[in-house]
């Protein structure tokens, strides 16, 4: 193995429940990704340059401007916080939303429930230092069984066509299996669907500037799946 650092039994990502009864996306269910046709418009750097950030560390370096959270608080935290737990949807617009048009309208206009809508701002980070941070996600957390299973979308906002996302499946021992290995390139306009909370997943960003990118929790349902077959290639 060429990478110093590997996930062990102990880190928390295990624990996270990969068979639930939650319905699916079904395009999902060979790969846990999608990589969708890029974004047929420009959105004005302004729209993520000119938003309030919140010190918040996820997947390295980051800084995150929320533009919808579970009260339309600018916060970062999940949506399960003490005596008011909630699954990641329903999410409400913050103030930020105003500044960035273009993508409050996209969100809205995918039709789906979504839950987190954020810019992520990553400082570059190479490979070796991105695998500290790979990590799968608890996307369900109070998720009603009978409801959609809650999976993530991104748009490049800048252009990082040698950055990468990098994916991995579990192995029978609930560790990141190399084997299953997937790079998705980040250039500007790329579009991916992710389950994050089956993938093991982080962004490798060799870059000198950061990179910048909208993140999406959506709910899985006849939505959505509308949406994802209407962007594919
Ligand atoms: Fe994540």
């Amino acid at each position: 193995m060429a990478t110093a650092f590997w996930p062990t039994a102990e880190h928390w990502s295990v624990e996270i429940p990969l068979d639930t009864p939650h319905p699916r996306v079904a395009a999902l269910a060979g790969h846990g990704w999608l990589q969708l046709s890029n974004a047929p418009f420009e959105v004005p750097d302004s729209e993520f340059l000119s938003l309030e950030y919140m010190d918040w560390k996820s997947g390295g370096d980051t800084n995150f401007a929320p533009i919808a959270t579970a009260d339309g608080e600018l916060d970062c935290r999940g949506f399960w916080n003490d005596g008011d737990e909630r699954p990641d949807k329903d999410a409400r617009f913050t103030t930020n939303a105003d500044k960035c048009p273009t993508l409050r309208t996209y969100v809205e206009s995918i039709g789906a429930n979504f839950g987190r809508v954020r810019i992520i701002k990553l400082e570059p980070q190479d490979h070796e230092t991105a695998m500290r941070s790979f990590h799968r996600d608890d996307n369900n957390r109070f998720n009603p069984p009978d409801q959609g299973w809650v999976v993530r979308s991104w748009f490049e906002l800048t252009d990082n066509p040698d950055s990468y996302m990098l994916l991995m499946e579990s192995g029978p021992d609930g560790l990141p299996d190399p084997t299953t290995e997937s790079r998705i390139p980040l250039g500007k306009g790329a579009r991916v669907v992710v389950d994050t909370q089956r993938l093991w997943h982080v962004v490798v960003h060799p870059g000198s500037a950061p990179r910048y990118a909208l993140i999406t929790s959506f709910e899985s349902g006849p939505n959505l799946t509308r949406w994802i077959e209407s962007q594919r290639h």
